[in-house]
């Protein structure tokens, strides 16, 4: 086991100590890249026969000299099942299971994947699926290329209890995105040697080492084309990823792979696809869209105040006021701080945000303190909720408060425990949402270190500050401990707490800084088996508790911990960043990865939570933070202060990208419904919109805002302009409207100003925005009119959306959503008109080149039959002010 001390210092629980490592292709020394070609693999054992949704056969293991590849590092299963379902036109399913099925698959329901439930096999599919017998390996191949996208035939197929491994080929080069959730510079997967280690885990700074999430989602673009696969499982698993091939090596479970192929090749089909299969992204309320505040060592409510009034001060947009663990009597949950966060005062910050028409958020954590009389545990012990040793009693870990039980998500119980609490809390605090952390689950000592400790402190509360020895010493003890647990008790033949196959986890032993592999959840399933589970179960029910406790309203939950398909329950930030500006750089690969997972509601601490920022670098954060999905600043204890408002530039800048941000709701806002309904990411990479385009395939500084705003961010220290990559056509400049260049068929590389307080943000001819006027509330400016910019093409022409609702119900009983088209210089309003509250659309501005505006004097209004003049029309831009019409059903608008 490597690292298991040193990782002790990584991580949240060191936040302040971080020991980070700057991007460096990671610690993979001790990974075997090698795939196990002496595994005598398997073959079809009959014929395979006919099922209603596709193929079903036996595979057997075949002979091997002197049992020459077998059992590698645990026991090799002889006997195999394969169904192949050919589950829609765009997605196949090839499942690999053991035919005793003693093996744990991710369960099937919404706390791991509820699969579809499928009747026949889908009619078209955009693929076509071949095997050999013998040896078994199969090919998944793209129908309108002849592309063969998935290849398991030339490699080794092994299928012990607890290692399994799967290698597909790709082309040398290939461009891999996804697999994670790690922290990388890149976008693009290196494929020299590269290793990506899945295992949900408390660890915050470390590039290119397994953290928070567990997503087994890649996507490959060949040739322009995109094709996705999911390996279904929740066991820790490391995807190395070489010239040539992507092997899988995982310790448990079964092969469960889907293979998304669409049949328009696009990379956001993709995403449309595996979404599809996982669930959406949760729809977003409007006050979610605005800018967060939030810091871990707040001293009192008097500070929390004082920073609220700052933002106010310096006229800077704040919606949503956080606090963090600080508010807890010592740190446990759905309590208060008496001296510095009492109830009265907490209570009166809600009514106080709410009278100003901000909102409020606070943390609860995954483990709850094992304290007599504490409710949250005696309630918790009463319905018996807690995860367990493998003799029965309460497993107890340590956290923030001291020695804490964690409730196991999967009792039949743990709604009823969680809606009462969860319920209560959001009525106390009159909350907004609430913010789940440490649920990977995290833990400070390794296994049941409080076991007959109820009641009693540990040595230390944040073990990492004691001296080496003393740690080294009380690890030793744990380990000892726990391993007597599994000796006494454990009834399971594996290896649960050192599988002979060691992941590359971070932490090295998968019980570091995590719930023991040996804790047990209902229904006696190891958490070996569930452990990445944790999180994306504990959103599931936090979002049935916050529905429960009220059916109207959206639910807001922000987590650290993920799954696949944990998207449609919460959204995520990615940890505990470091003020520097590799985590800037890095932000924006880990919000597209997020993205592409199905969260679309994320972010990044917004001037880095570990260590100092600068003035200089806050202010380039603050700059691209405004446009995160999820926007918030979030610090550290320790480190100095680092709100907008705190330096003149950072607040100059801040005011300008919100503007722009709040600007832009109405789009944001259309975005998060399309996202919600398809899947398909806020925040894009070029290479999604622009496949064939190869120029992109490693561009990861720009970011396209859905497919009409780019932003070229300054993301690298001392740099005052940037070299932003431009897509075919024309794109304007936010600022100016003027076009960047008076090319449009290539693409082409421009170097932008970018001095300290200016982000360029283009947008795409093409494109119509719908707008409002930005103020300092996400309310407010909702209640501005409407204003559409149309930026033309070099046809002249423009197309957009725009979705309305209420913006905050769960349930819409009216929507509206209307096309724009612009053409020959008429402006065509259409769709849908369900949302009856009168919105009125104001101002039209058209933007173009080469369309000689200046000729354009008039707009007349068909729906109100009216002649108006422009108030400005310069030979770029025209505008057409006062406009008062109704967002209520279809109109035409003619310039001439
Ligand atoms: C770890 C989280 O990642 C961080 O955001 C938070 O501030 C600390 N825990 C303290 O609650």
């Amino acid at each position: 086991m490597k690292r298991n001390v040193v990782s002790l210092l990584l991580g949240t629980t060191a936040s302040t100590l971080c020991l980070f490592s700057l991007p460096t292709l990671g610690a993979v020394e001790d990974v075997n890249f090698d795939v196990s070609t002496a595994a005598p693999g398997y073959s079809i054992e009959g014929i395979p026969h006919k099922t209603k949704t596709g193929l079903e056969f036996p595979l057997k293991l075949k002979k091997s000299q002197d049992n020459e590849g077998v059992n590698l590092y645990g026991k090799t299963i002889k006997d195999l099942l394969v169904n192949i379902d050919f589950e829609t036109s765009d997605r196949i399913r090839v499942k690999i299971a053991d035919k005793d099925q003693k093996q744990v698959p991710v369960p099937d329901s919404p706390l791991g994947l509820e699969r579809p439930k499928l009747r026949k096999s889908a009619k078209k599919p955009n693929y076509e699926f071949k095997y050999t017998d013998d040896p078994f390996g199969f090919q998944v191949i793209r129908k309108n290329d002849k592309a063969i996208i998935f290849d398991t035939t030339n490699y080794p197929l092994v299928f012990e209890d607890q290692y399994l491994e799967i290698t597909t080929a790709v082309p040398d080069n290939a461009n891999i995105y996804g697999f994670g959730e790690t922290t990388l510079p890149n976008f693009r997967r290196d494929n020299i040697k590269n290793v990506t280690t899945i295992f949900a885990r408390d660890a915050g700074c470390p590039f290119y080492e397994n953290v928070y999430g567990h997503h087994p989602f890649y996507m490959e673009i060949r040739d322009g084309k995109a094709h996705g696969a999911l390996l279904l499982n929740a066991h820790g698993m490391d995807v190395l990823t070489v010239e040539g091939r992507i092997t899988w090596k995982i310790i448990g479970g079964i092969l469960e792979f889907y293979i998304f192929v669409p049949d328009d090749n696009k990379p956001n089909s993709v995403v449309h696809s595996y979404t599809d299969l996982v669930g959406k992204p949760m729809m977003i309320s409007h006050w979610m869209l605005g800018w967060h505040q939030c810091r871990w060592g707040y001293r009192d409510i008097d500070h929390v105040e004082s920073v609220i009034q700052g933002y106010k001060d310096h006229n800077i947009p704040l919606e949503v006021g956080w606090v963090d663990i600080d508010y807890m009597d010592t740190f446990q949950d759905f309590t208060f701080d008496p001296k510095s966060f009492p109830e009265d005062r907490m209570v009166k910050l809600g009514q106080e945000l709410h009278a100003n028409r901000q909102r409020f958020v606070v943390m609860v954590n995954a483990g709850k303190h094992y304290k007599t009389g504490y409710e949250a545990y005696e309630r918790g012990h009463e319905l018996d909720v807690f995860m367990k040793n493998p003799d029965g009693e309460e497993y107890v870990g340590q956290v923030w408060p001291g020695y804490t039980v964690y409730p196991d998500w999967f009792h039949p119980n743990a709604s009823k425990y969680w809606n009462y609490h969860v319920g209560a809390w959001m009525e106390r605090l009159s909350l907004d949402g609430v913010w789940i952390d440490m649920d990977e689950p995290a833990a400070f000592c390794l296994g049941s270190c409080g076991t007959g400790k109820k009641d009693v402190s540990p040595p230390s509360l944040e073990p990492w500050t004691l001296p080496q020895e003393v740690q080294d010493e009380m690890f030793a003890e744990e380990e000892a401990a726990i391993k007597k647990l599994e000796t006494d008790y454990v009834q399971d033949s594996r290896q649960l707490l050192y599988p002979n196959y060691a992941i590359n986890n971070g932490h090295g032993n998968l019980s570091t800084k995590t719930g023991s592999m040996i804790a047990y959840h209902y229904g006696d399933i190891p958490h070996y088996d569930l452990h990445s589970l944790y999180g994306h179960s504990e959103c599931k029910l936090t979002r049935d508790a916050l529905i429960e406790h009220n059916k109207t309203e959206r639910p807001f939950i922000l987590t650290r911990s993920s799954f696949s398909g944990s998207g449609r329950y919460a959204g995520h930030w990615t940890g505990d960043n470091a003020s520097k500006w590799e985590y800037l750089k890095s932000s924006i690969t880990e919000i597209f990865n997020v993205q592409m997972f199905g969260i679309s509601y994320s972010g990044s601490d917004v001037c880095g939570f570990n260590d100092n920022t600068t003035e200089i670098l806050c202010t380039r954060w603050q700059e691209l933070g405004a446009f995160y999905p999820f926007a918030r600043n979030h610090n550290a204890k320790q480190p100095i202060s680092q709100e907008p408002f705190r330096w003149e530039t950072t607040a100059e800048a801040t005011r300008i990208a919100l503007g722009i941000r709040y600007t832009l709701l109405p789009y944001y806002y259309t975005l998060f419904e399309e996202s919600n309904r398809l899947g398909t990411g806020v925040w894009r990479p070029l290479i999604f919109e622009y496949p064939e385009i190869d120029d992109f395939l490693d561009n990861d500084d720009q970011v396209l805002v859905g497919t009409d705003v780019l932003l070229s961010p300054v993301v690298y220290e001392n740099e005052t302009s940037v070299d932003a990559e431009f897509p075919p056509g024309v794109w304007y400049s936010w600022y100016d409207l003027k076009p960047v260049d008076s090319s449009t068929d290539s693409v082409r590389t421009i170097t932008l100003d970018a001095p300290l307080t200016h982000i360029p943000v283009h947008v795409r001819g093409g494109a119509i925005l719908p707008l409002k006027s930005p103020t300092l509330l996400v309310d407010e400016t909702y209640e501005s009119p409407y204003s559409l910019l149309i930026a033309l093409d070099e046809r002249g022409e423009a197309q957009g959306r725009l979705y309305i609702d209420d913006g905050h119900s769960l349930e819409q009983s009216e929507i509206s959503d209307i096309t724009f088209t612009f053409k020959k210089g008429v402006l065509e309003v259409d769709g849908c008109f369900g949302y009856t509250k009168a919105e009125k659309l104001d101002t039209i501005k058209i933007v173009g080149v080469n369309h000689h505006l200046g000729d354009v004097t008039k707009a007349s209004i068909a729906h109100f039959k009216e002649t108006v003049d422009l108030t400005k029309n310069e030979d770029n831009v025209i505008v057409l002010e006062n406009a008062g019409i109704d967002l209520t059903s279809s109109f035409v608008v003619h310039f001439e």
